[in-house]
């Protein structure tokens, strides 16, 4: 019988790719002490949400694929739990790895806290104080029957505590997404992949902002997409808005018949590589995602968040981000701002233990406290 550490890994849609592969990595680098086994929920299935990033980020096939596809979050959660009991009871883990806040996440840790299997939890204790965002309940429940907590900053760890989490099971061990970030710069600068699409478009536009919408609560009403995009526009005639579009807001954009100005350039979802390679470059990001506020600041990019809160605070107290909400006025003057600026050299401490190791941490306190059960 293998004397290692079994651990699943729960990767279900885009924002866990760049999360696991780092994890990953350090796994393959101790596979003496681990036994990783990789589902993949389907939550995410197309090839530009899904296999392009499995590509690109180097992470194996997984082992088992749940094939759940999408649907309304009752069914989706509901699909992926009845999916993923009957493999967790033939694979016996001493530990399910779950990460960051999507419908993946919330729906396996219930499934292996029933089992009483060990749930650890990376990227935890983030909250928005909006319990209207699906991902903050995600968030809320998930910590809420965890073992293990793996914190990307302070703010998580004071949320736990409040929480009643014990203090010996909260770690703050940087982010996992900054790992993988850092990994992925050097090898760009080091010519280690092609990046043709992104290569085109700045060809094209040697001054550039980019754009990412996806919130339901900023894509699912007429109106307000309507206003937003028409904010954007305006944006863009100081400078061309590069705008890969998820498939719910390109869905929602053709339905309501939104016109798109020559200025915003839509394209298809890009690979992890093709967008780094994109963003890392622009004068402005704006964006209503949780990852990208924090890849920003990991690189100093000036990012404008359409959200009217954020559970990453670090990245506005210590980072290049901004909450600007989705009002016009508010939207245009920091945009403005950000361009005023473009010349001055843009400093980017990056919040503590943003340094690349929190794998390693996360993996040295798995091997201790998993290791010391067994
Ligand atoms: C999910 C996450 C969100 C994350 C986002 C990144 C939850 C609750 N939300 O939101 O936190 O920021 O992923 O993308 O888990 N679709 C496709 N192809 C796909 C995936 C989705 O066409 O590969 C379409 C489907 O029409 C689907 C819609 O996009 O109904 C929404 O997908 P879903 O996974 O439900 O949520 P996201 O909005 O992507």
């Amino acid at each position: 019988m293998s004397e290692r550490i079994r651990l699943v890994l729960v990767a279900g849609a885009r924002p866990n790719f760049m999360k696991i592969a780092p994890v990953m990595r350090e796994i393959e680098r101790r596979s003496g002490a681990f036994e990783a086994i990789l589902v993949h929920t389907g939550q995410h299935y197309d090839q530009g949400m899904s296999d392009v990033f499995f590509d690109d980020l180097g992470i194996p096939k997984p082992d088992f694929h749940l094939d759940v596809g999408s649907g309304s979050h009752a069914v989706q959660t509901a699909a992926i739990m009845t999916a993923f009991e009957p493999l967790l009871e033939a694979q016996q883990p001493d530990c399910v790895l779950v990460f960051g806040d999507v419908n993946s996440t919330l729906a396996c840790s219930i499934v292996a806290k029933k089992l009483n299997v060990a749930v650890a939890h990376v990227e935890a204790g983030l909250r928005s104080g909006d319990r209207d965002m699906p991902e903050e309940i995600n968030r809320i429940v998930t910590d809420s029957i965890s073992d293990i907590f793996f914190v990307t900053e302070p703010s998580g760890a004071e949320h736990l505590a409040r929480e009643g989490q014990p203090p010996d099971a909260i770690h703050h061990v940087g982010h996992v997404m900054i790992d993988n970030l850092l990994f992925e710069v050097d090898r760009l600068a080091g010519g280690t992949f092609e990046t043709p699409i992104s290569d085109a478009l700045k060809a094209r536009f040697t001054r550039y902002g980019v754009i990412t919408l996806h919130r339901p609560s900023n894509v699912d009403d007429e109106a307000k997409l309507r206003d937003l995009m028409g904010t954007l526009a305006q944006i863009s005639a100081t400078a061309p808005l590069i705008f890969p579009v998820h498939p719910r807001t390109q869905a929602r954009i053709e339905s309501f018949g939104i016109d798109v100005p020559d200025s915003i350039v839509l394209v298809e979802p890009l690979g992890y590589r093709e967008f780094l390679n994109l963003w890392k470059d622009a004068a402005i990001v704006l964006t209503d995602s949780g990852g990208l506020q924090e890849e920003t600041t990991g690189l100093g990019i000036p990012c404008l968040t359409l959200r009217e809160n954020t559970e990453r605070p670090i990245t506005i107290d210590e980072g290049t981000n901004r909450l600007v909400g989705t009002a016009r006025p508010t939207m245009l003057a920091a945009a403005a701002e950000v361009f005023a600026h473009e010349a001055d050299a843009v400093e980017a401490p990056r919040p503590g233990l943003w340094d690349g190791r929190a794998s390693v941490r996360i993996m040295d306190v798995l091997e201790r406290e998993l290791g010391a059960e067994r």
